[in-house]
Formats: C-alpha cells, structure tokens, sequence
C-alpha cells in the first residue's frame, strides 16, 4: 500500500506545497491593501463568484457563521482535482491514484501547518460535529468510568452537548457547567470550585460562540484543568475560520474545526489531538484503510492518523480545504479577524439605535464577528423573511444552541454573522431593514 512519508514535526508542514494552489491568488500581501487596516474587503469579496451571480437584489450574505461561501481558488482546485485526477487513494499504484493520493496528504500536511500541528495529529473527518463524536467514542469511551463527570458551558452548540448527552447516559457520567456571566461570558470564578472533587475527567467548550459571539480565553481554562489532571477538548469550529489557531499554543488535547465555514467545502472537518492520546485510545470507525492486518475474526489498526480514517475519504473536499486555507492565509488571519470584530462591533452600534433590539453577549470588544439579537414582538423568523425581501440572509432559530437560549430567556433569535467578504454596507442594508421590520409589525 502506497504510504506518503509525514513529516515527523509537521509545522513547517513538510512540503507544505500549496499543491492546489496554482492558479490560486497571488499571495496578497501588499496588493490587497486599502493602505490603511491592510486589508481591502472588496478586492476580497470579488473572489467569491456566488456574489456575481445575477439575481433580482444583490445577494447580502449575513450567515457566515452557518456556512461561508467558497472562493474560486476552492472551486477550481476542486475541479481540477475530479478533471485531472480523480482516483481513491492509497490504493492504486497508477499516476493518477498517486496524485490523487499526494494531493489529499498535502492538504494533511497544509492543514496541520496552518493551525501549527504534526500532519500525524491531523485527522479528517466529516465535520467538526464528526469531529467531537470521534472524541467522544473514542477516547471517552475509553478513558471515561461510571463517576466521572465532564465539564462543558451552556453556550455549546449541540454538536459539544449531545455527544457527551449519549456518552453519559451510557457510562453514568455526571455532566456540569461552567455558569455564564450577564453578559454571555463564563464566570471564571467558579471553575475551580466545579473542578475541587477530582471527578471532571474531562473539559470540553467552544472557542467562540455560535450565538453570543463570546471568545472564551482557552489558556488559561485549559490551565485550570490540566491543573485538575482534566482532558480538553475545544471545538474550534467558529474560530479557526477567522483568526490565527496555534493548537499547541492553545494547552488543548483535542481541536474539532469544520471547513465549511473555513471558506472551504462541506463534507470535511478536522480533528486534531495530541499524539500520545490518539496513539492510546481505540479506532473510531472500522472499515478499510484504517487497519494494518484483518484476519476472520480480528483485526489490527493502521498508523496515525489513517488509523482514525475508515473508508474512502473526502478527497476532493481535502483539496478544497487545503485551496481555502491557502486563501485564508494569503489574506493573513490577523486581518480577518479585526475586519469581522471590526464589523461586529459596527453592526451592534447600529441595531441599538432601532427600537426594541436587545443585542445578545458581550461587548464588540470580546466577541468575534457574530452579532444575535431579538427584536420586541416580533418573531425572528418574520424578520429574517422581511429581511430576504431585500436579499438579506440572516440566520432565525436556536442556531443549534437551544440550552443556550432558555437561559437567555427567549426561544429564538436572529443572527448576522460576517466574514472576510463582508461589507459595512451590507450593515447598512441590514439596519434599513430592520427599521422596516418594526414599521410593519407595529401596526
Ligand atoms: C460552535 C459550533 N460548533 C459546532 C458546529 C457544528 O459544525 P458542523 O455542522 O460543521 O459539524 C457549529 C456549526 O454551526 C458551531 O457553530
């Protein structure tokens, strides 16, 4: 069986070859500055076709945190794979199975360079709700016993609630929560005191909110846990996409990150785990490749990370990802991140001057670029309706937090959500709606 070699420290990526990226951008650098903030979201919106695309109103797209759209680097990279290429992996010893093949571990080893990770710790899966499952099966399966407890926070997304639902029916787990604060933070103050017994085995919150837009500080509680002898597990999948990720930085055994709201394709995610923990626990799924030796009635696994990998694998979506995480860093993290904050922070000031928002989480100031609100009276899904009206997409719903939004106190709420294409006009738009929006359900 073809292997490609990994390189064993993986954070200059090994060839790191941004193998998809011909004819991608031009590094942007300089080029795609406004000379000001370093970063011209115009230029940047013009790489996304969706936006080109003739419609009644011009599409004004406020749901990034649900899906991004997809530069055309990512489409061609994609389509250049399954015109040139398309073969499964791993497998074949022809031309076209062995760049098939060297084009999805380039995208390993691309992708464990960008968030500065061993390409052996870089496991693909589904999605990051995948992702956390793997986590939760594996490992918690393993190293979890009747008595232990798992600490999570009530802003998860379901995909960081469920799993561990499951698991703790299962094994008679105990599950806690880190308290929120007034203002949608977690009070940092009682995690020591949820952790004093021993009994939390493992620790597992989001980077940054779905809803509130909060950006937890995963230093310093993954400090306190580790402290406590805990496992943690991050879900990353609404940071990775917008600011710089260093996972060894980060103090975490587990990162779960989605490509989909990464500007690449849907189908694939990433887990990536500190290696000595991926090395102990047991397969996830079984199947093909993710085996070295199968006789009738037993089998052994393969090597990290194919170990992890059952089956035929989202090649095409691999290529994809790895196109957007070249794109992602041809921009430079650092510049996404202050234009979505930048953006967030502008769209709070404006939805406060129309009558009946209650904005939802903390200041601009500690929030990534989401931004959910409600408006008094009426329901979200009427304003998101009014608000397509206009070509306006916002989100209406739980947005699979709904834990979340009983301790809020309301059922549901709207949410913008922005992204490197994203304009301050397409605020403008937004408010302008709104204002209309209470002017027809004030009658
Ligand atoms: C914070 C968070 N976690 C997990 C997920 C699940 O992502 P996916 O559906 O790609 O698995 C989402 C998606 O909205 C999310 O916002």
């Amino acid at each position: 069986m073809l292997r490609l070699r990994l390189s064993p420290t993986g954070a200059s990526g090994g060839t790191g070859a941004p193998v998809v990226a011909s004819g991608g951008p031009a590094p942007r650098g300089k080029d795609a500055t406004n000379g000001t903030s370093g970063f011209d979201p115009r230029r940047v919106k013009a790489d996304f076709p969706i936006f080109a695309t003739p419609r009644p109103k011009p599409l004004i797209y406020l749901d990034s945190a649900a899906t991004s759209q997809k530069p055309q680097v990512v489409l061609d990279a994609m389509s250049r794979y399954y015109t040139t290429c398309n073969a499964n992996i791993h497998r074949g010893v022809y031309g076209i199975a062995e760049e098939a093949t060297a084009l999805y571990e380039d995208a390993r080893r691309r992708f464990a360079a960008f968030v500065n990770a061993s390409p052996r710790e870089i496991v693909f899966t589904r999605n990051s709700t995948e992702a956390l499952n793997l986590v939760a099966r594996a490992w918690g399966g393993w190293a979890l016993r009747a008595g232990d407890a798992i600490l999570l926070t009530p802003m998860e997304h379901h995909s960081n609630l469920v799993p561990w639902h499951m698991l703790a029916a299962e094994k008679q787990l105990e599950l806690r929560f880190i308290p929120l604060t007034d203002s949608g933070e977690l009070d940092l103050e009682a995690l020591p005191k949820r952790l004093a017994d021993g009994r939390v085995k493992l620790v597992s919150f989001v980077h940054v909110s779905n809803v509130l837009g909060t950006v937890n500080p995963v230093t310093e509680i993954a400090r306190v846990a580790k402290q406590h002898g805990a496992t943690v597990v991050v879900d990353a999948s609404q940071s990775a996409a917008h600011m710089k990720l260093d996972v060894r930085a980060l103090g975490a055994d587990f990162v779960a990150c989605t490509s989909h709201k990464m500007l690449g394709p849907t189908g694939i995610g990433v887990l990536w785990g500190r290696r000595e923990l991926l090395e102990a626990m047991p397969p996830f799924l079984g199947g093909g490749e993710m085996i070295r030796t199968v006789s009738l009635t037993e089998s052994t696994w393969n090597e990290l990370p194919w170990k992890f990998e059952a089956g035929t694998m989202c090649i095409a979506e691999a290529v994809g990802l790895a196109a957007a995480v070249n794109y992602l860093e041809s921009l430079g993290m650092e510049h996404v991140f202050a234009h979505d904050r930048a953006l967030a922070a502008t769209c709070m000031a404006r939805l406060a001057e129309v009558p009946g928002v209650r904005l939802l989480g903390p200041p601009a100031d500690r929030r990534g670029g989401v931004v959910a609100f409600t408006v008094a009276g009426v329901h979200p899904h009427d304003v998101a309706t009014v608000l397509d009206r206009d070509g306006v997409c916002v989100r209406a719903g739980h947005h699979c937090a709904m834990p979340l939004h009983e301790h809020l106190g309301v059922p549901a709420s709207v949410r913008a959500s922005f992204h490197c294409y994203s304009l301050p006009e397409d605020v403008d738009t937004l408010v302008t709606g709104l204002h209309q929006v209470t002017k027809l359900f004030a009658r």
